[in-house]
């Protein structure tokens, strides 16, 4: 549940948003002008904020700058119809959310919103890095004692407050994000917006403009002007997720961003000067990736000067009690259980196990535990469970050792428990994915083709049971 506030003078359109969000299960706010709005944040600052360009008395600009006054980190969504965008391109220039045009269809502004809240959060709830117990469960936070991760508490104590780039490399699942949001919260930007680009996700061509923006008639479809992310984040800070999958067109680009300060939008001839500060991070093998041709050499040395690594987590089984118990006791408040803890047995289990996908993987598998759980602590059979390991002997019915799939299936249709079939679907699908990636190293294009699936498929599959391992250093095809 996220906290909105719609600002617009259009007594009809704030009801109608008003039952949209309440039936998402938002808690809306509105206001009837600009002032109105502007005293709203001042009493409580929402987690985000939908507004209207034109209103009578102050315009949605005016009331964007002011509540930028109030929390530089709040986003807002300028409403704009078709003459007046050009207005809405200057509230993003001065740092508002995204714009959307009038009228927009209902599925359009919810994932906008979510989007958005999400941002917001991202830069206002705080990572705690290195605390242990209540205080680490409240939050988000870095766990571990284990001296590679005292090591990068240190790292992120020394560098956050400068303005230097920072590039987080470490193997998928490893907390990179993390990381980076840390740096950020202990800059002296963090109270400044805070802009995450993935690399990976955005389209070549896309990408361009995203980051730096473009000017009308730039390629065919440039009806108008785009204000780009790096300067739309101007005196915040810029992640630059998956940098190591950055088109060479880009990387160009960034190197004399980060040289120069300054971006040039498609199509235009304007220098403009920006000041952000960017934090890079990826889990490829960056100068294998310079060695092949696909990474710059100058960006990757402009890059690397402040490098933190996180350690996978073979590497520090140590601090696995320490995540299991966090894990536990922040999702069990999370779903309102109390946290039931774990038998030795569990915590020897789950520090024995492999973890391809690092911390990811062993907060999903808790998760899964806990929904499986029926009370007290955290059983081996449970954790068991939560693995997909008893599904392992396909084969025999009776088994080599382990429950066979049919028993399984068996005791699960006994439980009592009602709606499984998603479920035992899920999970066998878990194992499926998980054996694949397994046999082949890793390798998600060879994986796919093993199962038919196509690659986004497969890469969903991946996300859906929280597997994703690393896999893109390696070479694919
Ligand atoms: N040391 C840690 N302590 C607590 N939680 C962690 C830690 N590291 C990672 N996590 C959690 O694990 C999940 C994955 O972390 P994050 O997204 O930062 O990883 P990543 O390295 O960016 O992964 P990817 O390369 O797949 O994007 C998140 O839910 C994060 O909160
Ligand atoms: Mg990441």
């Amino acid at each position: 549940m996220a906290q909105i506030l719609i600002v617009d003078d259009d007594h009809q359109l704030r009801q109608s948003f008003e039952r949209l969000l309440a039936a998402e299960g938002h808690a809306v706010r509105t206001a009837s002008s600009g002032e109105a709005g502007i005293a709203a944040v001042r009493e409580a600052v929402p987690d985000a904020v939908v507004m209207d360009v034109r209103m009578s008395g102050i315009s949605g600009l005016e009331a964007y700058a002011a509540m930028r006054e109030i929390e530089p980190r709040l986003p807002v969504i300028i409403m704009t119809a078709f003459g007046t965008t050009e207005i809405a391109i200057e509230a993003t220039k001065m740092g508002a959310y995204d714009y959307i045009l009038k009228p927009f269809d209902i599925p359009e502004i919810l994932k906008l919103l979510d989007k958005a809240v999400a941002a917001g959060r991202s830069m206002r709830s705080r990572v705690a890095v290195g605390v242990e117990g209540e205080d680490a469960a409240a939050a988000d936070a870095i766990i571990g004692r284990s001296p590679s991760m005292q090591e990068l508490y240190k790292a992120i104590g020394r560098a956050a407050p400068t303005d230097a780039t920072v590039l987080v490399r470490g193997e998928s699942g490893t907390g990179k994000e993390l990381v980076a949001r840390a740096v950020y919260q202990h800059s002296l930007r963090a109270d400044k917006p805070f802009l995450v680009i993935n690399c990976v996700a955005i389209p070549e061509t896309l990408l361009e403009s995203e980051l730096f923006g473009y000017e009308k008639g730039a390629f065919t479809g440039a009806t108008g002007r785009k204000v780009g992310k790096i300067e739309q984040a101007n005196r915040g800070t810029v992640f630059l997720d998956e940098i190591g999958d950055m088109p060479m067109s880009i990387q160009a680009k960034l190197l004399r961003l980060l040289q120069e300060q300054n971006v040039e939008r498609l199509g235009g001839r304007q220098v403009i000067p920006v000041d952000v500060r960017i934090i890079a991070a990826t889990n490829r093998d960056l100068e294998e990736a310079v060695r092949q041709g696909q990474f710059r050499e100058d960006l990757y040395y402009r890059l690397k000067v402040v490098t933190m690594t996180l350690p996978p987590l073979r590497e520090r089984p140590g601090d696995i009690p320490l995540l299991v118990r966090y894990f536990l006791s922040r999702y069990a408040r999370e779903m309102g259980q109390a946290d039931p803890g774990a038998t030795d047995g569990a915590m020897a289990m789950l520090t024995a196990a492999s973890w391809p996908g690092n911390v990811r993987e062993l907060g999903n598998t808790l998760k899964k535990a806990l929904i499986f759980s029926r009370g007290g602590p955290l059983s081996p059979d449970e954790v068991t469970k939560a693995l997909g390991v008893p599904l392992r002997s396909t084969a025999s019915p009776d088994g080599d050792g382990g429950e066979s799939m049919a028993d399984c299936i068996r005791r699960e249709l006994a439980s009592g428990r009602e709606g499984l079939f998603e479920e035992l679907m899920d999970r066998f699908g878990h194992l499926v994915i998980r054996q694949a990636l397994e046999a082949t190293g890793g390798n998600r294009s060879q994986a796919a083709r093993l199962l038919g699936l196509s690659r986004p498929t497969l890469i969903a599959k991946i996300e859906k049971y929280g597997l994703r391992i690393e896999a893109q250093a390696r070479i694919e095809g």
